[in-house]
């Protein structure tokens, strides 16, 4: 077995074709997903294969790169941020078919937010999207879906692609024109409303914040993966985030909206 970089470390293992994760109490519920929304026609996600001896839970493997930050000039790329919009819009789609099974049955990692409307992914980024040169092409990690408005999930997408960090985040693109713009076209690809644009930023502070809020308590609870993160200043970096993204609110609303 070989482990995989770019999400926690050591925890990912790639057999031949197949990848093994740990699973929890809701990866019965994201193997209905994934099984619903191929079955749906969306196909760029793992099939899901089980369980093997460990519990750890078994899905394919999909061919072709995932960037994490910094990005690379392909994951960086306009062709890529429009693919990636495109890929969840469809995603999106595939997973209202999966509304018509009873909800309450389902287990999911987070908590549902309201209106539902799809099945939100919940970690819409580029470290878990697959790129074939600078098309996304495949939609992994499916850990943190949970049903919920679609602003929910664009929301903490276009912080993650346009990406709206603090000018002392390492993980940073360009300024905050260059930003906006990102975030313009990426609500162009995915064929969000002008009309809705309004609150993305109220959401993205909002979702930052909640993300935070969960460190905070699954670290208090003794999950390792969120002390580790506490402790290399994850939470301080989202925190500049959230402020940066308060005081350029305005501004940045004004920009959306048009
Ligand atoms: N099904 C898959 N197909 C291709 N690559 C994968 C797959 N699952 C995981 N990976 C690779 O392993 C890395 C970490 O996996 P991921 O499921 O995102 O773990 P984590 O939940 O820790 O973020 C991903 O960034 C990707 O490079
Ligand atoms: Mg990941």
């Amino acid at each position: 077995m070989e482990f995989l970089q770019g999400g926690r470390k050591n925890k990912i293992g790639r057999i031949a074709n197949t990848v093994h994760r740990p699973a929890g109490p809701w990866t019965q519920s994201v193997h209905a997903l994934l099984r619903q929304v191929r079955a749906a026609g969306f196909t760029a996600v793992p099939h899901p294969l089980g369980f093997d001896e460990a519990g750890n839970e078994i899905v394919t493997f999909l061919a072709g790169d995932v960037c994490n930050y910094p990005l690379s000039a392909a994951a960086a790329s306009q062709e890529a941020l429009v693919s990636a919009a495109q890929l969840l819009r469809a995603y999106h789609e595939a997973s209202r078919t999966f509304l018509a099974q009873n909800l309450e049955s389902h287990t999911w990692l987070l908590p549902s937010q309201t209106p539902i409307e799809v099945i939100c992914h919940g970690d819409f980024a580029p470290y878990n999207v697959v790129l074939n040169g600078r098309l996304a092409v495949g939609l992994i990690d499916f850990d943190t879906a949970h049903p919920g408005p679609r602003i929910w999930d664009i929301a903490y997408a276009l912080y993650r692609w346009a990406p709206f960090t603090h000018p002392q985040n390492p993980d940073r693109l360009g300024n905050l024109e260059t930003q906006i713009e990102r975030a313009r076209l990426f609500c162009d690809a995915y064929g969000f409303p002008v009309a809705q644009r309004h609150n993305l930023v109220e959401m993205m502070i909002l979702r930052l914040e909640t993300l935070v809020t969960y460190m905070q308590a699954e670290a208090q609870k003794g999950n390792e993966a969120f002390i580790a993160n506490l402790a290399d200043g994850h939470h301080l970096l989202y925190r500049a985030d959230i402020e940066y993204l308060g005081e350029k609110r305005p501004f940045i609303q004004k920009s959306l909206h048009r």
